[in-house]
């Protein structure tokens, strides 16, 4: 399988498939969902990802396979219930956002996903071939919860020359964030800050020509009133990236989209105008049939800040 992709993808399958050679399945079921021409996009982005893996592969691949496992423990209790384990902040604080180990566990696995799952890859790919190109020349781009960090780096690297900040609730985060950026020489085109974006705030209010806001929305308990906080820090005609899954527990994931056509609804309710959206089903499943089985579906949604600027 491994002849027929490009090289940096080919190299992270191979790497992957060695270690866990029961995951082949998944990995090509989640190759077929990608045109020839999308591949070798995606295979700029395995670049980025393999620099930043630099020799710590097997670290890396250790918490994708932590990620994967997690991912399964928590889709049988969603089977089982109907809902995802936990609702609360509390509860995520203390069953994952206090632990750093596990958070860095997590980032790792994370990132490897980025270029493994085909729903995340295929919400990359949204947001730089879709969303990036839509913004003018040296734009300010906000990014809440970077994580490991790749958004921010896609954003630097851009050709469109944008200034980028991002805020992270997680210490473990923001460190993997940086040493990231630090890894692809861009720690100084990005500027990083320990920041609950829930937590408004009151003075100094910077305004910005894009938010981005990727898999962060499903980890806070009212996904609306915090859209509608960050939309403040946008200029009045500012874009929204944002990238919220349906039906995806996992321990810290705490609001529960039920159907993708929620989260334009979550969009709208903050006070954005709806500009383009992308459903992407997980790995091995057509939207059709994701939406029926309630499979999770990794929803883009692109927004502008509405006229009035009032969230309702
Ligand atoms: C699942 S990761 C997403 C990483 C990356 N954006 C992506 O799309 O893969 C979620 C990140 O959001 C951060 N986060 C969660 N709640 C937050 C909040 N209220 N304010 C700022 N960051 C938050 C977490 O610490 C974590 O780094």
């Amino acid at each position: 399988m491994q002849e027929a992709l490009p090289p940096n993808l080919s190299h992270i399958h191979a790497a992957v498939i060695e270690a866990w050679p029961e995951h082949l399945a998944v990995l090509q079921k989640s190759i077929a969902a990608f045109p020839p021409e999308q591949l070798l996009q995606l295979d700029g982005i395995a670049d980025q990802v393999l620099r930043l893996v630099g020799s710590d592969m097997d670290r890396y691949i250790e918490g994708y396979r932590w990620i994967s496992r997690m991912q399964l423990e928590e889709e049988l209790h969603f089977r089982r219930t109907g809902d995802y384990r936990n609702s609360t902040f509390e509860q995520a604080w203390e069953q994952v956002y206090s632990k750093p180990e596990l958070m860095g566990l997590y980032m790792d696995g994370l990132l490897v996903s980025q270029v493994l799952w085909s729903n995340h890859a295929q919400t990359l790919l949204s947001f730089t071939e879709d969303f990036l190109p839509r913004l003018r020349p040296g734009a300010r781009i906000l990014e809440v919860g970077p994580g490991h960090g790749l958004g921010c780096a896609l954003a630097a690297t851009h050709s469109g020359n944008f200034q980028v900040e991002a805020w992270d609730l997680s210490d473990a985060s923001l460190r993997r964030t940086q040493q990231h950026l630090e890894q692809l020489d861009l720690a100084d085109r990005v500027t990083l800050h320990q920041r609950d974006a829930t937590i408004r705030l009151e003075a100094g209010m910077e305004r910005f020509d894009a938010l981005v806001i990727s898999e962060v929305l499903e980890h806070v308990e009212r996904p609306v009133e915090l859209l509608a906080s960050l939309a403040q820090h946008l200029t009045g005609e500012g874009l929204l990236f944002a990238g919220v899954p349906a039906n995806s527990p996992a321990p810290d994931h705490l609001y529960l989209l039920r159907d993708p056509d929620e989260a334009l609804t979550l969009v709208e309710d903050a006070g954005f105008e709806l500009v383009a959206h992308h459903f992407h089903p997980c790995t091995g499943y057509t939207l059709e049939r994701a939406r029926k089985v309630k499979a999770t579906v990794s929803c883009v949604v692109i927004g502008r800040r509405g006229s009035a600027g009032t969230p309702t």
